[in-house]
């Protein structure tokens, strides 16, 4: 099952002259001949690599956690654990996590963790698949409780962390709870929205608050489009989960990026930062103080972002660009622009509509531009794009952009890191993290029902590779942990110590159309449900 919102054509060739078109636009690209997906045989195949001090997992498809020699996991959080007195429980589908230390208390920690989307049949047991079956209130009750974010204590033992029940920091935020925009601004006459949802990837600001990205908000309550007259038309998704039957919400309330406080649980959603498949917000400060943050629009043909912020502190006000790669230039999307004064009648208008205004200014259309992060020792920002059926590339890869000026410029140059496919081993990049040592993490995210077919049959299933940024293995992707049937490996997150890989395993067992043939009974085993689950991982000697 597929719940993004992209569409599933044909991905079985890779069309070179496609690709050649496509790495044409962008700058100071790497030999494309070397790197053309499709093109190697199985025997150069390269997920099974060493990196000299440990040797990856051959990739595999089997319905269990796996990870490589030298590396340790326990079981975090589940789907459904309660979290405090009021019953409230863990959500489904965790994804983005992000972890805080508590003051004046070492050992203690307060974790965020995003919940993205639901699978019903587990969820609310409304069976999608039987279309004569209609979803009552009560399912979509159930749903709406089961996404947004958790917010749960830890408390480190020796070098496991463990969960602290009924904490006061224990909380949830759901598709029920108020959500203030920020600076008293309003969308639709409303200074607030009702909920969060489609939470993927995120970020962690300098000031110490979450960032949680609402990515696939369409499946939720629709999307809307606007004609150049202004006039408002309702958009139905691919899929939905059918909640607008039952409640009227604006889709404009939603694909913002959410500001959380992790001891608090206050919340806004800055409508600064653009609405669009927000995947994540990566922070960084700029050498002049002021925050710059990044942001990746996951659909096919969408574009990668930046804000500027003119604070220190806050995302008050600033400048949002999108990127162009073929003149390696951030335009700025400003209702100032020649362009876009034609299109939008206040700033607010423009970013509502962020992808209309990134497209009339030629934003370049990327391959699901997702995660992005940035290298601490080298400064570049790497930005993963998962693949575009649309166009047949069915791999992804890895871009780096290097800024010109600082974070706050408008020039950069981008290249291709590491080419999804043989012979990197590497399908769909989509999350990553870099360690202390620099680094970096990616995870997969092959789509369930991509996962073995006949572009896939050597990639296992998803999983997380350690790529070394320096020495002899650099640039090399190594395969160390590998998640059960269907699942993705998601947020990962390294604990203040660097000494311990926090991960989300989201949707296993995604593709089940039916509670009798359950693709994946993880971590339970036997014929239980499957349940998306946090899980920590005990980073080697060799690796800190
Ligand atoms: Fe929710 Fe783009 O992965
Ligand atoms: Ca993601
Ligand atoms: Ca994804």
């Amino acid at each position: 099952m597929n719940y993004d919102n992209n569409e599933n054509s044909n991905e079985s060739q890779m069309k070179r002259r496609e690709f050649l078109a496509f790495f044409g636009r962008g700058a100071a690209l790497l030999s494309l001949a070397a790197c053309a997906p499709g093109l190697l045989k199985n025997k150069d195949f390269g997920a099974d690599t060493s990196v000299g001090a440990f040797t990856g997992l051959k990739p595999k498809i089997s319905d269990e956690f796996r990870v490589a020699p030298g590396f340790e996991y326990k079981l975090l959080m589940k789907w459904g654990d309660v979290l405090n007195v009021n019953g409230d429980q863990f959500g489904f589908n965790n994804d983005y996590l992000a972890i805080f230390p508590v003051a004046n208390r070492s050992d203690e920690f307060v974790m965020w963790a995003n919940h993205e989307y639901i699978h019903p049949l587990f969820v609310s047991g409304h069976d999608m698949f039987n279309t004569s079956m209609k979803k009552t209130l009560d399912q979509v009750k159930v749903e709406m409780k089961a996404v947004g974010g958790s917010l749960f204590h830890l408390k480190k033992v020796g070098e496991d962390y463990r969960f602290e029940l009924n904490s006061e920091y224990n909380r949830r935020l759901d598709a029920n709870t108020k959500i203030p925009f920020a600076n008293g601004e309003k969308i639709l006459g409303e200074n607030f929205a009702i909920g969060t949802f489609a939470n993927c990837a995120g970020g962690v600001t300098p000031w110490g608050t979450v960032l949680s990205g609402e990515e696939n908000y369409q499946n939720f309550y629709g999307e809307v489009k606007y004609d150049t007259n202004g006039k408002r038309e309702k958009v139905n998704s691919s899929w939905s989960y059918g909640w607008d039957q039952f409640f009227n919400r604006p889709p404009e309330h939603y694909g913002w990026v959410v500001e959380i406080n992790p001891f608090t649980g206050a919340a806004k959603k800055h409508v600064n930062l653009g609405r669009f498949a927000h995947e994540g917000a990566t922070t960084v400060t700029a050498k002049d103080g002021r925050v710059v943050v990044y942001s990746g629009d996951d659909a096919n043909d969408e574009c990668f972002y930046k804000f500027v912020s003119d604070h220190k502190d806050s995302f008050k006000s600033g400048t949002l660009y999108v990127a162009n790669l073929e003149k390696g230039e951030w335009i700025p999307l400003t209702i100032s622009h020649p362009v876009l004064k034609k299109h939008f009648k206040t700033q607010i208008d423009l970013l509502i509509n962020t992808r209309v205004a990134a497209k009339l200014v030629g934003g370049t259309p990327l391959d699901r531009p997702e995660d992005c992060e940035i290298d601490p020792i080298g400064g570049a920002i790497y930005l993963n794009c998962t693949n575009n059926a649309k166009r047949n590339r069915p791999f992804g890869s890895t871009l780096k952009f290097e800024e010109s000026n600082d974070y706050t410029g408008t020039k950069f140059k981008s290249s291709v890191f590491i080419e999804g496919g043989p012979s990197s081993g590497v399908a769909s990049p989509d999350n990553m993290v870099f360690d202390k040592k620099g680094n970096m993490w990616i995870t997969t995210d092959i789509s369930d029902d991509k996962i073995g077919d006949k572009d896939h049959t050597n990639f296992g299933n998803n999983a997380l590779f350690y790529v070394p940024m320096s020495g002899p293995f650099a640039g090399k992707a190594v395969r160390v942990a590998e998640g059960p049937i269907e699942s993705e490996l998601t947020g990962p997150c390294f604990s203040p110590d660097g000494k311990t890989l926090f991960l989300s395993v989201q949707h296993p067992g995604g593709n089940t159309k039916s509670l009798d043939k359950i693709t994946s009974h993880w971590p339970e085993g036997g014929t239980s449900i499957p349940k998306p689950s946090v899980v920590q991982i005990k980073i080697p000697e060799f690796l800190r």
